[in-house]
């Protein structure tokens, strides 16, 4: 019997290796980055998720529409409603992304995404693979980009997560050998690795800051984390201005509250699941993971998304209406940078934290005691029009 159970296994992990061993190769393959100032027009994809997403990504899309107004009338750019990528269409597919979806997904340039639900064993729907999950891997978003920013406690991190690999990549492949055995798999690739820490110095380097943190359990999963942690003092030494550090999750965790310590990090790169937990504490410090962006950036294609879920338990209390829509708003702040937008990007950006933590005029709770996602956005754009925007901001934010 365990015989058979072993040798099932095996056949198991020699498929998990062989399908990793063909995507390293296609790493290794030289593809160019997209040059969006060459694309006329470029496409914008619209994917409103579940839950609160649709509500939020509604938001975000006005103001998108509003600081894109000209771009748009003139043809430059053009925007792609995408149905279809909802927990009723994908457990009726019985795929994370449909294939019609995934199809309309990649003729865009661009995707802003609303939160999607992901199932889990033991729920109304069949145990799919997150969709999120899916789509970073099915377009190679290799970088996830999250700033998290808190001037008045002189905080300014960006989180770089690596997110093609770690746990999450296998996290749909794992195997049940027998009853009682279980194994999941982790992966990380020396090219996987190293795209996601060059990224994460190159930044540095371009913002003049002279430090890089990485965070791994390396001490303790010392394969795949080792493996991290070695390419990251290998890339190091490209950059001898940068300096490089190297901590384990579970104390970041804790420095990440620590008032004496935290405002010394500024860039952060770490594997897949610790970069999840992480940009979700520092998400929280700037005001709730309602408040936090995140970019999903690959070479041919982006994706932008708030950090957290579709929070279903607001939908089902009615509370969606109250949701906080900064996170998509900020989500296509990034969009506008990534895409050349640099101004109409950073507007929103000021406008978010002009609104968020400085003039603090309202509040959102997620209930009724704050207001509606709608008022909420109507304030950001009231920021987004005031002409002393950049001067209220300059005064404010001592970074
Ligand atoms: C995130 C989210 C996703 C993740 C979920 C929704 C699958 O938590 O973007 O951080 O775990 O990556
Ligand atoms: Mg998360």
């Amino acid at each position: 019997m365990s015989k058979e159970l072993i040798e099932k296994a095996k056949n198991h992990f020699a498929s998990i290796v062989e399908a990793q061993l063909t995507r390293i190769e296609e790493m290794k393959k030289d593809c160019q980055w997209t040059d969006y100032t060459t694309l006329n027009p470029i496409i914008i994809g619209l994917c409103w998720g579940d839950g609160i997403g649709p509500i939020i990504s509604k938001h975000a899309q006005t103001v998108l529409e509003h600081v894109l107004k000209d771009k748009v009338a003139s043809g430059k750019v053009v925007f792609r409603d995408i149905k279809g990528l909802t927990i009723e269409n994908r457990a009726e597919c019985k795929k994370a992304i449909p294939d019609d979806v995934l199809k309309e997904i990649k003729a865009c340039h661009v995707t802003l995404k609303g939160p999607t639900t992901t199932p889990q064993a033991g729920d109304q729907w069949p145990n799919i693979e997150s969709a999120n999950v899916a789509m970073r891997r099915y377009l190679d978003l290799f970088a996830n980009v999250r700033p998290v920013r808190i001037p008045q406690d002189n905080i300014d991190w960006c989180f770089f997560r690596e997110n093609t690999e770690g746990a999450y990549v296998l996290g749909s492949s794992g195997v049940d050998v027998s009853n009682d055995l279980s194994i999941d798999f982790k992966v990380i690739t020396e090219q996987g690795a190293e795209r996601i820490i060059r990224m994460a110095f190159e930044y540095a380097k371009k913002n003049n800051i002279g430090r890089v943190t990485v965070v791994t359990k390396s001490n303790v999963v010392k394969t795949t984390d080792g493996r991290f942690s070695k390419v990251a003092f290998k890339i190091a030494k490209e950059y001898p201005s940068i300096k490089v550090d190297e901590w384990y999750i579970d104390i970041m965790t804790a420095k990440l509250i620590d008032p004496a310590r935290r405002s010394d990090f500024k860039v952060f790169v770490l594997p897949n699941l610790y970069g999840d937990i992480l940009t979700d504490e520092a998400a929280q410090l700037q005001g709730g993971v309602g408040t936090a962006g995140s970019a999903n950036i690959g070479k041919k294609w982006a994706m932008f998304e708030a950090i957290h879920g579709s929070a279903p338990r607001m939908v089902i209390e009615g509370r969606d209406k109250f949701a906080d829509p900064c996170s998509m708003i900020r989500a296509s702040a990034m969009l506008l940078k990534h895409i050349g937008f640099t101004q109409e990007g950073k507007k929103v950006e000021m406008a978010l934290e002009v609104c968020g933590q400085y003039e603090k005029k309202m509040c959102i709770t997620g209930r009724d005691t704050g207001v509606t996602g709608e008022e909420y956005t109507k304030y950001v754009l009231g920021w987004i029009d005031n002409p002393n925007l950049e001067t209220r901001w300059k005064e404010e934010s001592k970074l």
